[in-house]
């Protein structure tokens, strides 16, 4: 039985109804830029991010470059941030003009390693971007307390992270700025691109937001140099038809994620990591002797809303074999990040591009996502885990 590793219309569609009136709403509305849509989806969008302000943006991406600019970012500044990470995280440092220095990052929770981002701070640093990946928190204690001791702000880069928490605080809501997707495979998947930022900081908002369209208040009067950053009105009406479910999407993939693992600890030669409070050390693992496959750990004082699960295959080339399998059986997967972003060919020009990070390269050798969003049912979960242990049984 095929497995997508994603199934938009599976959400969708069951809404086709009310998204059709979203649509008619808007179109004889006839306001297609900004206005009463995009005003009320910021309000229930700060609501659930737990932060003051929220700013509707053309995508996450632009989310994170308006947060720079907002900061003031720019040539001669260093900004800090995983080499694991998507590309737009890293890229729009580099589109300000500053440079992103590469930090290495955590085997267990696939987030930053802030002992090593603190051994890279200079005089230069302007800003720490730390990521939330897959849907969990980075160390944000951690990660304030260094900011705090070099008095730098910190942009969260929360993409795939909204509605998570660290020690019950929302994800982008504990930085200065905290940075949203809504491309179709985030856990809030919109219909199009899109994105928003946040922060609880109301002269930084009020900058985002001139930013966002053209640097101008009132209009054509110009005090920044900013862009077209602007969140549509459709997208918006669109997107807040599905924020009511956004919470049992969001457990529909907790209980994907607790499944994957009740299954596939069961089978040998994949060991269940013990969820621990340890950051950037490889947590004790049960039975790690002759693991091959090492399951991803939801931390206990963390609220992980699972845009991946992702496993680490270990051992040269189990990875790529193991996904070549998968595809064959037509499950869905996918390997997010193939190159981390230090050795990617547009940033070797960067002082540290040739310095070894040793475990993002091995995370990017090792790391492979199945299919875990929400209308997932069981018999497709049981193909994907009799896929992986058929896999590992031949293998021995
Ligand atoms: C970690 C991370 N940062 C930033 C982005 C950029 O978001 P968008 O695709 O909406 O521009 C993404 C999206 O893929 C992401 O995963």
């Amino acid at each position: 039985m095929p497995v997508p590793l994603l199934d938009v219309n599976a959400q969708n569609l069951i809404l086709e109804d009310e998204l059709k009136s979203a649509f008619e709403r808007v179109l004889r509305s006839g306001q297609f830029i900004l206005g009463p849509e995009v005003v009320s989806f910021e309000s229930k969008l700060a609501e659930l991010a737990a932060a003051r302000h929220a700013i509707g943006v053309s995508s996450g991406t632009d989310a994170i470059l308006l947060a720079l600019m907002a900061l003031d970012i720019g040539p001669g500044d260093e900004v800090l941030c995983p080499s694991f990470t998507f590309f737009a995280t890293a890229g729009c440092i580099a589109r300000t003009g500053a440079t992103p220095v590469f930090v290495d990052s955590c085997l267990s929770c696939f987030n930053l390693d802030v002992e090593d981002a603190s051994r890279k701070v200079t005089q230069r640093t302007k800003a720490l971007l730390p990521v939330h990946l897959f849907g969990q928190a980075a160390d944000m204690d951690a990660v304030m307390a260094l900011a705090a001791r070099h008095g730098l702000p910190v942009i969260e880069d929360a993409a795939q992270s909204l509605g998570a928490c660290y020690r019950g605080r929302s994800l982008g809501s504990i930085g200065s700025f905290g940075v949203y997707s809504l491309f179709p495979s985030k856990n809030l998947g919109g219909f199009g691109d899109g994105g928003v930022l946040v922060t609880n900081d109301e002269t930084l908002a009020d900058k985002a937001r001139m930013l966002r369209a053209h640097g101008a208040k009132p209009k054509y009067f110009h005090k920044y140099v900013g862009g077209n950053f602007r969140l549509d009105p459709l997208q918006a009406a669109l997107i807040a038809v599905k924020l009511p479910h956004y919470e049992e999407y969001t457990q529909g993939r907790r209980k994907n994620a607790a499944d994957y693992t009740a299954k596939l600890q069961k089978v040998r030669g994949v060991a269940a990591a013990d969820p621990g409070d340890s950051c950037c050390v490889e947590a004790p693992k049960r039975g790690t002797s002759d693991a091959q496959i090492l399951l991803p750990e939801a931390y206990g004082h963390n609220r992980h809303i699972w845009n991946q699960y992702t496993l680490r295959v270990l051992g040269k080339g189990r990875r790529d074999a193991l996904k070549a399998r998968l595809v064959e059986k037509k499950i869905g997967c996918e390997v997010y990040y193939p190159v981390p972003l230090h050795k990617q060919e547009c940033f070797a020009y960067l002082p540290s591009a040739g310095q070894p990070l040793p475990r993002a390269e091995r995370l990017s050798l090792e790391c492979l996502s199945i299919p875990i969003y929400p209308e997932l049912n069981d018999r497709q979960k049981d193909e994907v885990v009799g896929a992986i242990s058929d896999f590992l049984q031949e293998g021995r």
